[in-house]
């Protein structure tokens, strides 16, 4: 079966449109902020990829465990055709769901969508090389403006993993869901992956390794900008800051500037002034509680069928299905 070339809803100009756009509203804003879908370039999807095998970071492990465990259920009560995965990397554990669904003889297609084109072609060879009886159907694109575009057919398992619906602001995570909600019909599922609620020191060593792996990930939008927009941020004066907020339950990564400094960013000719110490938000990451999962998937109209956890109870993935 072919490997398609890349599908791109998000064309070079488009993205960088969009990203002058964010950039001039987020360092224009107090606090300042950044919004997280610029980290992955294919230098951040590298460091992306590092983190995920970091000691401290628990996600991606324990994700990994509940997938084995659960993978062959998954299969026989989706039976599913087409599986469409949202932010899709490396689509590491992904191959878990897809040997499952091979096996158990209904998957015909996968469709792994992501904004970094270099992670999704390499997966999406990885994926062909491995599964040659599946049409691969890579789409390059922003899973807040595009998932109108979604392939039809019959019984598509839509797959959300490693917790990015975290890295949504709430308002952004209801709109989300709400168009997730949209594009399925019936015989369609959603398998999500949420982080739990956990004690604030494990989360904060996830956010802070002892490596600097994530230090760099953060500081890597600075060099995103710098390329993209002609910025003159050096990433080098700024410390990567991982902070627990227990009132919204979520970990915010910051980038303190280390002295008073002035930026440019040429291309939507704007100027920044930081004082030294002033911080620039560059991603939240919510924790959730199994009731608010099924909660906020019931708002959008979305019923859990299942949600399962880790032996730990460090992490979460729940079908649902249409209402
Ligand atoms: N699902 C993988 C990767 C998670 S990292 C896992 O569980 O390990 C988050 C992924 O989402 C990255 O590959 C990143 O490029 C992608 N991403 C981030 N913002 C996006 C957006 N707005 N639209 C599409 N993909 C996005
Ligand atoms: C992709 N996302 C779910 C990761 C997270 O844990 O919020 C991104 C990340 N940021 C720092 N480390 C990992």
């Amino acid at each position: 079966m072919p490997l398609s070339d890349l599908a791109v809803h998000l064309a070079p100009e488009s993205l960088a449109e969009q990203m002058a756009e964010d950039v001039r509203a987020g360092l224009g804003s107090r606090p300042r902020t950044l919004p997280p879908k610029y980290f992955y370039d294919a230098r951040g999807s590298e460091l992306f990829d590092e983190i995920t095998r970091l000691p401290e970071y628990y996600p991606t492990r324990a994700e990994r465990e509940i997938l084995d465990a659960r993978v062959g259920e998954i299969a026989s009560v989706t039976a599913a055709e087409t599986l469409i995965e949202l932010g899709s990397g490396t689509s590491e554990k992904t191959r878990l769901l897809l040997r499952a669904l091979r096996d158990h003889g209904t998957l015909n297609r996968f469709v792994p969508f992501d904004v970094d084109p270099a992670v999704l072609q390499e997966a999406s060879r990885a994926v062909a090389g491995e599964f040659p009886g599946l049409a691969v159907a890579p789409v390059v694109g922003d899973f807040e403006r595009h998932l109108g575009e979604l392939p039809a057919g019959p019984r598509r398992l839509l797959a959300f993993l490693g917790s990015t619906i975290g890295n949504f602001e709430p308002a952004q995570r209801t709109a989300f869901l709400a168009a997730v909600r949209g594009t399925l019909s019936a015989g369609d599922h959603f398998l999500l992956g949420t982080d739990l609620v956990k004690s604030p020191a494990r989360l904060v060593a996830a956010y802070a390794d002892s490596r600097g792996v994530t230090a760099a990930f953060n500081r890597n939008v600075l060099a995103v900008l710098d390329r993209e927009l002609d910025a003159d941020f050096d990433p080098d004066a700024f410390e990567h800051v991982a902070v627990w907020d227990a009132e919204h339950e979520w970990i915010e990564m910051r980038l303190r500037s280390r002295t008073r400094q002035r930026v440019h960013v040429r291309a939507i000719s704007l100027v920044v002034d930081l004082e030294e110490g002033e911080e620039i938000r560059t991603e939240i990451s919510a924790k959730f509680r199994p009731e608010s999962i099924t909660r906020e998937l019931a708002r959008a109209g979305l019923r859990v069928t299942d949600l399962w956890t880790d032996a730990a109870g460090d992490f979460a993935l729940s079908l649902s299905t249409p209402v």
